[in-house]
Formats: structure tokens, sequence, C-alpha cells
């Protein structure tokens, strides 16, 4: 069944960051399903810097659950993904690159029912590097917590858009 433009369009709008999770694991075949679109997000070069770590352990989940107060959404998500890139494939862009697989991991598992949070990885690095066994050149660029959402949470506010749109110069 064929969306319409206007359903795909209110389908970005109504992805929502899901905190609270229902105590039910995510079936191998959807993760994968969701890890195969996020392949085809876009990269410099299309250099795909980016690898998926799925964490399913309780142990490792916890250590990541530990890492800062923004990251307890992992304590009730049955499993996590976490995104990484490669500097060295992409010296300029793996940030950028990194960050785009995260968006479709969020937006593919959107369109299969199942919630998303991203949870900050920057200002940890080298403790995930260190809980993942991450050679220093794999870099984290965001955890997912991911599971079948608990919550119906409600749209958190937008800048509205004429305050965002300039047309050829910035101007105050
Ligand atoms: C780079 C980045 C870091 C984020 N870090 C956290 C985090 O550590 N913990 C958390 O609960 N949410 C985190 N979020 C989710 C944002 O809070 C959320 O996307 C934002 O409030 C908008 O809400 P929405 O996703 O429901 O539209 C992060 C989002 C991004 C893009």
């Amino acid at each position: 069944m064929a969306c319409t433009p206007e359903e795909l369009l209110n389908f970005l709008k109504t992805r929502r960051s899901i905190r609270r999770f229902k105590p039910v694991p995510v079936p191998k075949e959807l993760i994968i399903k969701i890890l195969d679109t996020a392949r085809f997000a876009p990269s410099a070069h299309n250099s795909q810097p980016w690898r998926f770590i799925v964490v399913e352990d309780p142990v490792i989940k916890e250590k990541l659950a530990n890492l800062h107060i923004g990251a307890k959404p992992l304590r009730s998500a049955p499993q996590a993904i976490v995104v990484v890139s490669d500097k060295n494939v992409s010296p300029d862009s793996y940030l950028i690159d990194g960050a785009n697989a995260a968006i479709y991991i969020q937006l593919a598992a959107h369109a299969l029912g199942l919630g998303t949070v991203w949870i900050q990885t920057m200002r940890n690095i080298r403790d995930i590097q260190r809980i993942l066994d991450l050679p220093e050149n794999l870099v984290p660029v965001s955890i997912l917590a991911i599971g079948y959402p608990d919550e119906q949470p409600r749209l958190r506010e937008r800048i509205p858009l004429e305050r965002l749109v300039y047309y050829d110069k910035y101007s105050k």
C-alpha cells in the first residue's frame, strides 16, 4: 500500500523520542531490517563509515545506562544500537555520516511501530570505547535505546518556521 506524500511527511512529523519501553525484546529480524535500511543513509563520498553494535547483554546495557543521567532510558529498553563511525574512513565527516545512519535507524524503527531515543555519546567517547572494546578510530556517535513504546509522549515544542527560514542571506 503506497503512502501519499502527505502521509509520508506526517510520518516524519510523528516520530517522538521514547524513553519508556515494554519489557519485550525486539525480534532480531526487525533489528536487522532496521539496520539494513540504515545502510541507505547518505555519507560523504559514499564512505559508509558506520558500524552498528546491537547491545543485548543486560550487563553491557547497564554500563551504558550509567554513563550519564540522560542515558537512563537504556534501563527499560530491551536492546540498544550503538552507531559507531570510523574517523579513518571519513576523516572530515564521520560524525555527520554516523548521525545520518542514526536518524535512519530512528525513522525505520518508527515505521515498524518501535520507539527509540538518541542517547548522547560525545562527552563519554572513551568510556563507551572501553565498554564496547572499540578501537580509537571507531567513535560512538549515537546510542539508540530501542523497544516497544510504553508511553505516548506529547510533541516537544518546535521553533516556528518563520524564525528559521531566510532567503539568499541571513538577516536579523
Ligand atoms: C544529539 C542528540 C543527543 C540526545 N541526547 C539525549 C540523551 O542523552 N537522553 C535523552 O533522553 N534524549 C536525548 N536526545 C533526544 C532529544 O532530547 C529529543 O530528540 C528532543 O527533545 C526532541 O524530542 P523528539 O525526539 O521527541 O522530537 C538527544 C537527541 C540528539 C539528536
